[in-house]
């Protein structure tokens, strides 16, 4: 029988199924749906593919997106509770998990989030052995460790989300203080993503003019502004929004997709992601926290070596014996 298509298309080769730019994102809950929508609308993906364990939740959210095609240029959609739906992406966002509770720290659900992560991690590279895995699960830190332990990929290929959401929040904040868009604010949240990440106060600048040679007591208890209060909204921000809606996913779902666009394109763009910092700022442990990292298409390839001053680094340090106390206790 001669079909419509066959009718109307004469078929002149066969079409290439291959993906240039696959994205497989795991969990279709509140966080990994802003990232589809937020990577849709960027046309970051040629094929974006999705999972979840809850099998209606990720059908629905799938034909959801599905009908939204005509509005944008990612040919394919595809999804299911299988991993061979992720083979042969070229980035896999992880951000199933369970979730914050109101009050619950991020480190308290480590445990529960490190034998998901030994559900999903094997057959991810199984079927994309050349992926790389951007984590975002929460307490993210201690899960990329986890994730680069299974996986067995180089360290390079296991980035965590990390700070990337922390300094975007930071220069928001610093924009609203100064009248200024966050674009042109620049500063850096390095160390834990949340409770004990560490502001580099001596780096705020606009347009280079360091806030710290206008305001020598910046970020100090004893400065007038009190401008250590911006590091204090960053850290509080996340209890804050999860306390009034229950949730939170614009902000991090616009801030990996920034990831994502480093990462696909080969921008090698610095943003502060969770990498492994052994052997830095006295480090000795197995630890992963957010340090600038140059993004491409391998993954993070360097490290900025930032200069941190003795109180900073002390921080640094605290952040990675604070991770280093729970990490320890992981039962693998
Ligand atoms: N790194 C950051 O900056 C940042 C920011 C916000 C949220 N988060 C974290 O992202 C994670 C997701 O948050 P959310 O609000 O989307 O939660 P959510 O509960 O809405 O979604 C989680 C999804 O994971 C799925 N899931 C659970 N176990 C699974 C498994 N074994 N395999 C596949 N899917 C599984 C669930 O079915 C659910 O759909 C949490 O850990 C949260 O703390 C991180």
């Amino acid at each position: 029988m001669s079909t419509v298509k066959d009718q109307l298309l004469e078929n002149l080769i066969a079409e290439d199924k291959t993906s240039q730019r696959k994205i497989t994102i795991i969990g279709t809950g509140a966080v990994g749906m802003a990232c589809a929508i937020s990577i849709l609308l960027k046309d970051l993906a040629d094929e974006l593919a999705l999972t979840d364990i809850a099998a209606d939740k990720l059908k629905g959210e799938t034909m959801d997106l599905q009908h939204g095609s005509l509005f944008f240029h990612t040919s394919k959609i595809v999804s299911g509770e299988d991993y061979s739906v992720s083979a042969n992406s070229k980035l896999v966002i992880v951000t199933a998990g369970a979730r914050q509770q109101e009050g619950e720290s991020r480190l308290a659900l480590v445990q529960r989030n490190v034998d998901i992560m030994k559900t999903i991690i094997p057959p991810i590279v199984r079927h994309s052995p050349d992926c790389k895995i951007l984590i975002v699960s929460n307490p993210v830190d201690i899960l990329t460790y986890v994730v680069w332990k299974i996986s067995g990929l180089p360290v390079s290929r296991v980035i965590g989300s990390g700070c990337n959401l922390d300094s975007a929040r930071f220069r928001y904040l610093i924009g609203e203080k100064l009248g200024v868009h966050p674009t042109s604010c620049h500063g850096w949240i390095i160390g834990e993503h949340g409770d004990s990440s560490v502001p580099l106060w001596s780096g705020v600048n606009v347009a280079g003019v360091a806030l710290k040679n206008l305001n020598p007591k910046l970020g100090t208890d004893s400065d007038k502004e009190q401008w250590k209060n911006v590091h204090r909204q960053v850290v509080d921000s996340a209890y804050e929004i999860i306390k009034m809606k229950g949730y939170t996913s614009w902000a991090i779902g616009l801030s990996v997709t920034d990831l994502a666009g480093s990462i696909l394109k080969n921008l090698r763009r610095v943003h502060p992601v969770s990498t492994m910092v052994k052997g830095l700022y006295g480090i000795k442990e197995d630890i992963f926290l957010s340090v600038p990292c140059v993004l491409g298409q391998n993954g993070i390839s360097d490290v900025v070596k930032v200069t941190l001053n003795p109180e900073e680094e002390a921080l640094f340090k605290k952040s990675a014996d604070t991770l280093w106390d729970i990490q320890k206790g992981i039962i693998f």
